[in-house]
């Protein structure tokens, strides 16, 4: 498929257009049939229960050759910069993958390659993963939280991982993992809230004086950062 993303639920869930939160999940999963997406399901089912959700989801591995023969981002076709600009500007990213050899895939990480270094900046952005036993648990702190990092990204805390044990074919059953998500999603809704009053949340706090990350460059836009990273 190279066609547009999958909108999972463009207008269930919001009061007014404008009120919806923007939610793009990059699924790193080839399979029709995924835990990875199980997984995401509950997180979005569960957000929907606290906040107007308008959910879109883009699919690494059926983004085509205009995707895997990119190199740069000045090589893709406008299908694909529409997918790359979704990611983007998303109030929340959903970074959501399985475990490959001990990482991410590598279709996964050419996404993130392409996207913009800067356009992620302060961005929130929730970790999920899944794989095959719990060993590998630790990707999520290992190699997603650092790809983040690197766009100077805001992860939520709390990352999820679910693995094959959890599931019953690609349902979610285990309460334990469910548990964590409610917690992941308490710290979404309370960085959310913090940003929409210009209250500081814990991630965000700074002293305040100007010294600080937060009152200098880490609470402006991806055009205040590319220009402190550059001095
Ligand atoms: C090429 C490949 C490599 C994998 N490597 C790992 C791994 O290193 N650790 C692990 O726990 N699971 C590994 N798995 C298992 C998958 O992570 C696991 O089955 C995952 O839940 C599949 O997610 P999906 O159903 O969303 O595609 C691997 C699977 C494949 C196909």
């Amino acid at each position: 498929m190279t066609g547009a993303p999958t909108v999972i639920d463009a207008e269930r869930g919001a009061h007014t257009a404008g009120a919806a939160l923007r939610v793009v999940v990059v699924n790193g999963s080839p399979s029709q049939k995924s835990k990875t997406m199980g997984l995401v399901e509950v997180v979005l089912d569960a957000l929907r229960t606290m906040l107007p959700v308008e959910a879109s989801q883009v699919d690494v591995y059926r983004l085509g050759q205009g995707f895997t023969g990119a190199t740069e981002r000045d090589d893709v076709t406008p299908e694909i910069e529409g997918m790359l600009r979704l990611a983007e500007n998303a109030d929340l990213l959903i970074a959501a993958t399985p475990v490959y050899r001990g990482s991410y895939p590598g279709m996964f990480k050419h996404f993130f390659d392409l996207i913009d270094q800067y356009a992620l900046a302060n961005k929130l952005v929730l970790l999920a993963a899944t794989g095959g036993g719990d060993h590998h648990a630790l990707v999520l702190e290992h190699a997603l939280r650092p790809l983040f990092a690197f766009f100077q990204a805001l992860t939520v805390p709390v990352a999820i991982f679910a693995s094959a044990g959890d599931f019953d074919g690609v349902t979610l059953l285990n309460p334990r993992v469910h548990g964590r998500i409610e917690m992941a999603l308490a710290d979404v809704t309370d960085l959310l809230k913090a940003r929409a009053t210009g209250a500081q949340a814990p991630a965000d706090a700074g002293t305040g004086d100007g010294t600080s990350p937060s009152s200098d460059h880490k609470s402006r836009g991806p055009a205040a950062r590319k220009q402190y990273d550059a001095a």
